[in-house]
């Protein structure tokens, strides 16, 4: 194997950091030793990742950011409500203080610290969403029991793989309510962010009709509905998801201006009528056959000159690079089917499949949503 001088100055320079004699040097140096600090804390981090996650989801699981927003309060004061002794209350606040999710303020009347919301744990009230994924969570936390196992392709099933039942399905137009209400719910509940940065980074205002495809129980068509008024709007998704649909419209009195259509996108086709269609966080669900499936479809519906909208997270994203490498990499591998990519894979995907004038368009809170639009060519 050739092996180039940049390759032997990678491994002298390895060598030279792995040694714990060069690590306490750097620890100790004064130029070298925020560097050092600040290293030590990110390895720790991640070895210490999977307890964070847990004391989060111990405040979701007891309500405590909702709690802690109408008021600040003491160990001693929750401790009942919490169902367990005054002296686990205060732990568990405390991690939770550490983690930057709670914060210390003051003391309460008999003399104890009471808490309120910290700098991240602020998020969590208006977003209920947020608090829908981390309760979720706890699925992929048991399928990561055994990583290599997860990676090697010998877990027979997985939670990720029955939840999401269209991941394996043959026939995914066949299932019911029961194997589509979970997923479908969480979706709803997540995507009003998702949907509020994509109609923020993409005017509909000249198109005539959208039909938002995997569009779910259509919360990002009535967003975009809600925005332009003169939009004409489509809804397609499993026949089951639809129907589950219907009742929002009514609700928001936008039944007349919706079509609401069920099948599977894959072995049906889509319906034509549309001058833009949207894609919110269905292509990353798919391998590359059946993203290209989808995207072939898409063309197929569209006029030339037509729109298409790819919104969700995606690889390489500059300031989230774990969200899509890491966070998804491994959640869609639990589930059993898709990846994210990167903006330069999805591009060439949607010229394979037809598509020219392919942007990536700026977005708000680009660690959840990357918009792509491209023009039927
Ligand atoms: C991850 S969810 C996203 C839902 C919605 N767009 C959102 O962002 O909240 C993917 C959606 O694609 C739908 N879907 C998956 N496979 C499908 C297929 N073969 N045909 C039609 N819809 C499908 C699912 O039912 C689900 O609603």
């Amino acid at each position: 194997m050739d092996v180039s001088l940049l390759d032997r100055l990678r491994a002298w320079r390895d060598a030279k950091m792995a040694s714990p004699a060069f690590q306490r040097w750097a620890a100790d140096f004064p130029l070298t030793r925020l560097v050092a600090a600040r290293r030590a804390r990110g390895l720790f981090d991640i070895t210490a990742g999977f307890v964070y996650s847990q004391i989060l989801f111990a405040c979701v699981e007891l309500d405590l950011f909702d709690k802690l927003a109408e008021r600040p309060r003491t160990a001693v004061d929750l401790a009942p409500e919490m169902d367990m002794s005054t002296a686990a209350a205060e732990r568990l606040l405390r991690a939770a203080v550490a983690i930057d999710l709670l914060e210390r303020r003051g003391t309460g009347a008999d003399g104890s610290t009471r808490f309120g919301l910290g700098k991240l744990g602020i998020a969590m009230p208006g977003n209920p969403g947020i608090a829908a994924m981390v309760r979720h969570h706890r699925m992929l936390y048991h399928d990561l029991d055994d990583p290599l196992a997860l990676f090697r392709g010998g877990l027979e099933e997985t939670e990720l793989g029955r939840y999401w039942s269209y991941a394996g399905a043959a026939d995914p137009a066949a299932d019911g309510d029961e194997r589509i209400a979970q997923y479908s719910t969480l979706m709803s509940a997540s995507s009003g962010l998702v949907a509020e940065d994509t109609l923020d980074a993409y005017s509909l205002r000249n198109h005539r009709c959208l039909m938002d495809v995997g569009g779910g129980e259509g919360r990002f068509l009535m967003q975009a509905g809600a925005r332009w008024p003169h939009l004409q709007l489509m809804l397609f998704d499993l026949p089951a998801v639809v129907a589950r649909a219907e009742q929002n419209f009514i609700d928001a009195g936008m039944a007349e201006r919706v079509r609401l259509v069920g099948g599977d996108i894959k072995a049906d086709g889509l319906p034509t009528g549309a001058d833009v269609i949207s894609l919110v966080r269905v292509i990353l669900d798919h391998n590359d056959d059946g993203a290209m499936a989808i995207l072939r479809a898409v063309r197929q519906a569209l006029p030339l000159g037509g729109t298409l909208l790819v919104t969700e997270p995606m690889s390489e994203t500059p300031g989230a690079e774990p969200v899509g490498d890491a966070y998804f990499g491994l959640y869609l591998l639990a589930m059993g089917s898709g990846r994210t990519r990167p903006p330069r894979e999805h591009q060439a995907l949607l010229a394979r499949a037809g598509f020219g004038d392919i942007r990536l368009v700026r977005t708000r809170r680009p660690l959840q949503t990357r918009v792509i639009v491209a023009k039927a060519a």
